[in-house]
């Protein structure tokens, strides 16, 4: 009560304004592309509440590390598909869509291929090996492959990597074997922070033009927008359209909105920070409305509520509060409004 006192004395509340929607009403139904989260199996099968969301918030999974190299291939002749096997079930009795992440990476590679000696023939079996095994495995199941993840570096150059220093072209090899094994899978290119990177982008672009003259197969793009409250939304707008304009189809792969990326530990959550990622929410979700209904191919979020968001977990960011859902698997304010001005008459 003293809060709302507190929020009604300064004129201002997000949470007053916005009418609590109703519990059956869900964002999910209001959106015509699919809402995807990354999952982690281990709190699919322990957290009830994570599981609950999980189920009736979103329409498309993505395995948030278990289709990695690390993970699923763990051993030259083994490849374990028991956690991937788990979602792509999961999200099937959900009738939710699965997109994979991902094939080719130059992080969470396993230490048997850095170990791996070879020439180029050996080393291009390998890779082809990896991908076509997991692509054939999940034939019919995935949508879409993330088929090579952060190939470039912010200056437009090529990142080097186990696959740029044994494996000439290897992007757009990785490509090509991708598409033999699954014809119908599609295939993207998935980076971050492109925004404020036009070398970067350029680089994207310009690989986009090289596959199209030569004939190799991609689908779309993946901007990850793994973004934060001071983002700037005049450069997102740029690598969105410059993105759009390749014709490909476009995935927000991995949303998170950072709110204290200086992690500062001092940082409270108040409701005007609460405010301006809500905002940050709505622009990003209707800047994608924006792109041809064609080429929407999703909005993801890298993960469910904010306390399992990788920003806490992987950055040690204990205050960081980045996605839709808060620490108690709760609507956020900028869910509310999300779903509020997509309704709107
Ligand atoms: C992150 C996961 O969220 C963490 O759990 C893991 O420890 C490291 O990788 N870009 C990507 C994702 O493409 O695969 C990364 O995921 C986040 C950055």
């Amino acid at each position: 009560m003293k809060r709302i006192i507190t929020l009604f004395i300064l004129g201002f509340s997000p949470i007053l304004h916005a009418q609590q929607i109703n519990a059956n009403d869900f964002l999910k139904q209001v959106l015509s592309f699919p809402l995807g989260a990354s999952v982690n199996p281990r709190l699919l099968e322990e957290n009830t509440s994570y599981r609950g969301l999980v189920e009736t918030e979103f329409t498309s999974l993505t395995a948030e590390n278990h289709m990695k190299m690390a993970l699923i291939h763990p051993e030259s002749h083994h490849f374990d598909f028991t956690k991937g096997d788990e979602i792509v079930a999961f999200a099937k009795k959900n009738k939710s869509r699965v997109h994979g992440h991902t094939l080719v990476w130059h992080n969470q590679t396993a230490q048997w291929m850095k170990d791996f000696q070879g020439d180029q023939q050996a080393w291009e079996n390998l890779l082809k090996n990896h991908i076509q095994t997991i692509v054939k495995h999940y034939h019919g199941q995935i949508t879409g492959w993330d088929v090579v993840n952060e190939a470039f570096l912010d200056d437009g150059s090529l990142r080097p990597s186990i696959w740029t220093d044994h494996i000439p072209d290897y992007l757009a090899k990785s490509f090509i074997w991708a598409h033999e094994a699954d014809p119908q899978v599609l295939l993207f290119y998935n980076d971050y922070g492109q925004d404020g990177k036009p070398k970067k982008m350029e680089a994207i672009l310009n690989m986009v033009q090289d596959f199209k003259k030569r004939q190799i197969p991609i689908d779309g793009l993946g901007l990850q927008m793994h973004i934060s409250i001071q983002s700037k939304n005049e450069e997102i707008k740029q690598i969105i359209e410059q993105s759009t304009a390749t014709g490909l189809r476009i995935h927000f792969s991995e949303v998170d909105i950072a709110v204290n990326p200086k992690n500062n530990p001092d940082f409270v959550l108040d409701d005007t920070i609460l405010q301006t990622q809500s905002d940050k929410f709505q622009w990003l979700f209707s800047s994608f409305g924006a792109i041809p209904r064609k080429q929407q191919y999703g909005i993801t979020f890298w993960n469910v509520g904010d306390k399992d968001s990788w920003l806490r977990g992987y950055f040690k960011r204990p205050k960081e509060y980045p996605l839709l859902f808060d620490e108690n698997y709760q609507r956020k304010s900028a869910y509310q409004e999300l779903y509020q001005r997509l309704t709107k008459k």
